[in-house]
């Protein structure tokens, strides 16, 4: 048998800094994640971690005012003050453990500026920030002799009475499935960006935590806020960092002109990512386009600069595209990146379940609101990763283990063995591709009432052919056959809620562009939107509203 105090689903930044936490405090933590957790996909975050630090002359307010403005006010406000005051010590804490950030020739740590921010807070290693800070975390885990589950697959959260007590998970290496109980439980398994194709997000983000807590009964909150990045290499739609804006290169259409001067006059190309992404799109709709992309244009920048600053970049565009970034701009367009919702959660992580914790891109702890600044998930990450851990310390010290019925198990082996028995279905692969081209069709940087009823009819008819998919795979060691049906149906699960809470939204806000009512309407829905699971209703689908917390800044219009 399986026990932990605090068990953790997901291995990236949030999941280990909550880790870390958790063991400084003494607890007895399991960790669990799908694949090796230097493979989680924090490794992909490219351009830096925002901070404002007070001898650098920045401030906490600014920071809170730029994030809030980023919003388009629809992140809770005392959510964003907690993130920009505990900033400056999270990003010095991973210094002290090790992270070697870029320095500027003074010495001193380095910042580069992002987008919707008013000065340079964002501190980077390269363009390779995530994979950096992971890797520290994980030599810290290994440190604490940390507990990890690795390449392990959480089928099901379980609840009893109430409150969260545990997992089934499957073991990938040997088809074994088991029971971990656990006092409390963290979601920190990223988000859900291969909803849509294409994606910058890793194959491995199927949103399986949302998903999970969805099942469980836990609300998700502002599923329609979607980030569209503005910089996706053509084709693959593989992430050109923001960094590249940030250290000076500019978009051009296909005049030659740089057109962010006629959307957003002084932020340019640095203005927030759900205005430039529309910005991007509109030209291109418009016929200013080059084959359904606009260019990124980094020749001024010269050859040394760009080496050492984003060599990344450069190697990217010269294998994908045989593109040198020092002699040629690169064609790249907007492409999905980021869930600015999900599971709902307070302050300290906590879910509407009991035990139940969430944090890192699976959460809605609500600091990105509308539109996520770059650099601020990483922020977020392991701001709340920690709290959350914290939280999670306080909440089990009243809290005994609870006796589970070997039913449990009992169920879930035969369901996971009704899919691998299932004969002449669909191939996930054929489902999954039509379902996310039919998101980001219908829930797209320009969406509408028409494209989003279209989602709604496609995303029910997938839940139908879900249930028949069937597998060629029968073994048990390794079936990945099998970890893509499940990662299917959890898919599915979190499209229904993204498809239901963006045609509640009867207004225009940060990323949630109708065509049909293009503004902003603060009368009637400065409010989140909250969906879960409702077995009583036709659609399946509960949805609520809630208020934003304003504590000080009241919504203007935004200008960039
Ligand atoms: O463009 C980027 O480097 C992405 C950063 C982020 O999403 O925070």
């Amino acid at each position: 048998m399986y026990e932990h105090d605090i068990l953790i689903i997901g291995a990236g930044l949030a999941g280990l800094r909550a880790a870390v936490e958790g063991v400084r405090n003494g607890m007895n933590v399991g960790v669990i994640s799908k694949v090796h957790p230097v493979r989680s996909h924090s490794n992909a975050a490219q351009g830096g971690i925002n901070a404002p630090l007070t001898d650098r002359g920045d401030d906490w307010e600014d920071h809170a005012y730029d994030t809030i403005k980023g919003s388009d006010f629809l992140a809770d406000q005392d959510a964003v003050e907690i993130m920009s005051r505990e900033a400056g010590e999270s990003v010095i804490e991973l210094e002290r453990m090790g992270v070697i950030f870029s320095r500027g020739d003074d010495g001193k740590l380095g910042t580069r500026r992002f987008g919707g921010q008013k000065i340079a807070r964002t501190f980077f290693v390269g363009a390779i920030t995530g994979s950096a800070i992971l890797h520290v975390l994980f030599e810290q885990s290994i440190k604490y002799g940390l507990n990890v589950y690795e390449e392990w697959f959480v089928t099901k959260l379980l609840i009893e009475e109430g409150k969260c007590c545990g997992v089934i998970a499957l073991d990938i290496k040997t088809g074994e499935l088991y029971v971990i109980r656990a006092k409390s439980v963290i979601i920190a398994a990223g988000g859900a960006g291969r909803v849509f194709e294409p994606s910058t997000n890793a194959i491995i983000c199927t949103g399986d935590g949302l998903a999970l807590a969805w099942q469980a009964g836990a609300a998700v909150m502002d599923m329609e806020m979607i980030q569209y990045h503005p910089t996706t290499l053509a084709g693959t739609g593989i992430l050109m960092s923001e960094a590249a804006r940030g250290e000076g290169a500019y978009l051009l259409n296909s005049d030659g002109d740089r057109f962010m001067e006629k959307y957003a006059p002084e932020y340019m190309e640095l203005a927030s990512r759900d205005v430039v992404s529309r910005s991007e799109q509109t030209e291109i709709n418009e016929g200013r386009g080059i084959d359904g992309n606009v260019l990124l244009d980094l020749r001024h920048l010269g050859r040394k600069y760009i080496e050492s600053r984003l060599g990344y970049l450069q190697e990217v565009g010269v294998e994908f595209m045989g593109i040198d970034l020092a002699e040629q701009p690169i064609p790249i367009r907007p492409g999905m990146h980021y869930i600015m919702g999900g599971i709902k959660t307070d302050v300290n992580g906590a879910t509407s379940v009991d035990g139940l914790y969430a944090a890192g891109e699976c959460a809605n702890v609500s600091v990105h609101g509308a539109n996520r600044l770059g650099a601020n998930s990483l922020l977020d990450t392991v701001v709340f990763g920690r709290r959350a851990a914290d939280h999670a310390t306080n909440y089990v010290k009243n809290i005994k283990h609870v006796n589970l019925d070997a039913s449990y198990l009992e169920n879930e082996k035969k369901r996971l063995q009704s899919i691998i028995d299932r004969k002449n279905g669909e191939r996930p692969a054929i489902v999954r591709n039509e379902m996310a081209n039919s998101m980001t069709l219908g829930i797209g940087v320009f969406r509408n009432q028409k494209t989003m009823e279209k989602a709604i009819n496609d995303i029910s008819g997938i839940r139908d052919r879900v249930k028949n998919i069937s597998i060629d795979r029968k073994g048990a060691v390794f079936n990945t056959d099998l970890i893509f049906a499940l990662e299917l149906e959890f898919m599915t699960d979190v499209a229904w809620s993204i498809v239901h809470s963006a045609i509640s939204r009867k207004e225009s806000r940060g990323a949630h562009f109708r065509t049909d009512i293009t503004t902003r309407d603060d009368k009637n829905w400065l409010k989140h939107i909250l969906v879960s699971k409702d077995n009583e209703s036709k659609n399946g689908v509960k949805v609520e509203t809630l208020p934003v917390n304003i504590t000080k800044w009241e919504p203007v219009e935004r200008q960039y």
